[in-house]
Formats: structure tokens, C-alpha cells, sequence
């Protein structure tokens, strides 16, 4: 009997251009120093004119389907977190099935801001153990670039773009223990993206269609959230925290990200931060980590990793995973 998710091939994929913070600084009132500081990153990726979610959502998906050694038919479920599709209608996933030759799967985009590769995760799970899916894709893609306020430098030193995938199949093996996803909409005003084309017609909103953040609340609502999310996670699997080997958190400022470390009492050697070449990619940040360590045969089979982000919404969530 099938009980089991399992990680079956991992990919990724970074725009070729690198947007240091000497570069932003020559535009907006900050330093490198002040944004290594208050953030680790040094550097974001950018992506080209030409580049869109879908396109970059492809190249992660083929690595991730060449990893599983899987035909693409084969799979059955195509799940896209993204919160800058290039269309309405259709959907990113739909884009990425034709782009894949794939004529099998159901496909649909979520939209959980940051937590949208722990959503995707937890709804794949969810298919997968009842038996409604066998293959299923997930993909995180973003150009937070294009929706990044450049004059703002509380917020266009952290984001970058990129694409981060998983293949997951059904398994006897252990895989996904558990998922944990959580929301809470009370938060709206504190990180927010207004649809510059479909807002409402009399809203005045100046930062129409740009990020737009209260960064030191966001801060520490995201650093409490977290650490409630690693107890429930503990919890549910009645396991110590010793027992984590890898800790693969959302890539939005170290300082959240040391929080978390400390919480589970886990040395930073044992924790995945890509964010001082990548900044916060978004839905892509968890899935594009995963991709580095296991690539870099850091992240090895048999082992247990913690995945966890925050996002607006506010949402959050969490995923056990035995590798
Ligand atoms: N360079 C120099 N000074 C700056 C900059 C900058 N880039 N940005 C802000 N400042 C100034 C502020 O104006 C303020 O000046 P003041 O004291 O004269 O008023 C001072 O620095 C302190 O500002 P804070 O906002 O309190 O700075 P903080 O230490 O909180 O750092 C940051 C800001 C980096 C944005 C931090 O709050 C953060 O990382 N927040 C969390 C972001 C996050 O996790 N988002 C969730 C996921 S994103 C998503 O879901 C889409």
C-alpha cells in the first residue's frame, strides 16, 4: 500500500543577471553594508526582458523531471506557486504543461505570497496519499523584480527572481512526514500587492502594483510564527529536535532565518541559506535551497529536513520531510 509522498528529482533555475547592492545604491539612500547587515544579501537575480514565470518555471520543472529520470507524460498533477504570473488566464501551470508536451495532468496555480512552495506541498501530499495522484510537479516561480518599487529602499534590497522545482511520486518509502499550513488575513496592510489593472477604480493607492511593506512588523510577526511552526511540526511527529538534520527555511533576511536556527538549537552549518547571492525569491526561495543542497550532495537520502516559510497573507507553513 501506498502510504508515502517521496522527492523524486529536484531543480532550479537563476536568471543570468546579478543586481549587487553597490548597484542598488547608486539609485536609492543605502549601502552595501546597511543591507548585508539587516539582511545577508549581497546580491539578487534579475531576470531578463524576455523571461517570464512560466519560462523560467520550465527550466527548473525539465531539471527536476530529468533528476526523477520520469517522462513528463507520466505526470498527473502540475501545481505552480507564483505571485507574478504573466497572465490572468491561464493558469502558469497550464503554460508550464504545454511547454512540457504534458497532456495528463491537472494543472492550477496557488498563490500563498512566500509559503507558496509549503502550500503547493501540502496539497500535493494531500493527492497523493489518497490516491488522486501518482506524478505530481510542483514549481515556485518568480520576477519580483517586475513588482519591486525600485525607488524604495525598504523594499527593493531584498527581493530577486528565480524558479525552484520538486517531482514527487507516490512511495512505500517514507517521504513527506508531515505538512503544517496556516493563514491568517487580519495582516493584509502589513505586506501587500495591489493588481494595478484590477483594483478597485476608486482606490488612490499610490503604490499600486508594487510590493509594498512595513518591514520591521512583518519582522517579528515572521520571527514568532516561525518558531510556533517548528513546535507544531515537532509535535505532530513526537519527534526531538535533534532528530532534524537539515533545517531549509524561506529565504527573507538571515536574522528570521538564525531566529528559527536557534529556536531548534541547530548549529547554522545545519541550516540552507542561499540568500546572500539570491535575496528573497519568494514562493521559489524553499524549492531553490532544496534544489542547492541536494545538488551539492549536502541534503543526503534517508535524512530528515525541516522546510518552513512566512509570506503575506500572512501565511505559513511547514513540511517534515524524511529525504
Ligand atoms: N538602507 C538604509 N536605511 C534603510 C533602508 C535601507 N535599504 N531601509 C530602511 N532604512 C531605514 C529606515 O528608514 C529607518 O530609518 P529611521 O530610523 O530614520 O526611521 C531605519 O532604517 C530602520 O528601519 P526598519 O524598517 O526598522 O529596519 P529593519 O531593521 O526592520 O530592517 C527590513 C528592514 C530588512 C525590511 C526588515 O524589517 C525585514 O527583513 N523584514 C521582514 C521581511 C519579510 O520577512 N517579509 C516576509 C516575506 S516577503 C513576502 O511574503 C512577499
Amino acid at each position: 500500500m501506498t502510504s508515502y509522498s517521496k522527492i523524486l528529482g529536484t531543480g532550479g533555475y537563476l536568471p543570468e543577471e546579478i543586481r549587487t547592492n553597490e548597484q542598488i545604491s547608486e539609485t536609492v539612500d543605502t549601502s552595501d553594508s546597511w543591507i548585508f547587515e539587516r539582511t545577508g544579501i549581497k546580491s539578487r537575480r534579475i531576470a531578463a526582458p524576455h523571461e517570464t514565470a512560466a519560462s523560467m518555471a520550465e527550466i527548473a520543472a525539465r531539471q527536476a523531471i530529468e533528476a526523477a529520470n520520469c517522462d513528463p507524460d507520466e505526470i498527473d498533477l502540475i501545481i505552480v506557486a507564483t505571485g507574478t504570473p504573466e497572465y490572468v488566464y491561464p493558469s502558469t501551470a497550464c503554460l508550464l504543461q504545454q511547454r512540457l508536451g504534458n497532456k495528463n495532468a491537472a494543472a492550477f496555480d496557488i498563490q500563498a505570497a512566500c509559503s507558496g512552495s509549503i502550500y503547493a506541498l501540502s496539497i500535493v501530499d494531500q493527492f497523493i496519499k489518497s490516491g488522486s495522484a501518482k506524478k505530481a510537479l510542483i514549481v515556485g516561480t518568480e520576477i519580483c523584480s517586475r513588482i519591486v518599487d525600485w525607488t524604495d529602499r525598504g523594499t527593493c534590497i531584498l527581493f530577486g527572481d528565480g524558479a525552484g522545482a520538486l517531482l514527487i511520486g507516490a512511495s512505500n518509502e517514507a517521504g513527506v512526514l508531515s505538512t503544517h499550513i496556516h493563514a491568517d488575513g487580519e495582516f493584509e496592510e502589513l505586506l501587500y500587492c495591489r493588481n494595478s489593472q484590477i483594483a478597485s477604480i476608486d482606490s488612490q493607492d499610490e503604490e499600486i502594483g508594487f510590493i509594498n511593506m512595513r518591514g520591521n512588523e512583518v519582522f517579528k510577526v515572521a520571527v514568532n510564527t516561525l518558531g510556533r511552526i517548528v513546535d507544531e511540526t515537532l509535535e505532530a511527529n513526537k519527534m526531538a529536535k535533534e532528530e532534524i538534520d537539515w533545517l531549509v527555511p524561506h529565504q527573507a533576511n538571515i536574522r528570521i532565518i538564525m531566529a528559527t536556527a536557534k529556536k531548534l538549537k541547530m548549529s547554522m552549518d545545519q541550516v540552507v541559506v542561499t540568500l546572500e547571492n539570491q535575496g528573497n525569491t519568494s514562493s521559489a526561495s524553499v524549492l531553490l535551497a532544496f534544489n542547492e543542497a541536494v545538488r551539492d550532495g549536502r541534503i543526503k537520502r534517508g535524512q530528515v529536513v525541516l522546510l518552513e516559510a512566512f509570506g503575506a497573507g500572512f501565511t505559513w507553513g511547514s513540511a517534515l520531510i524524511k529525504y
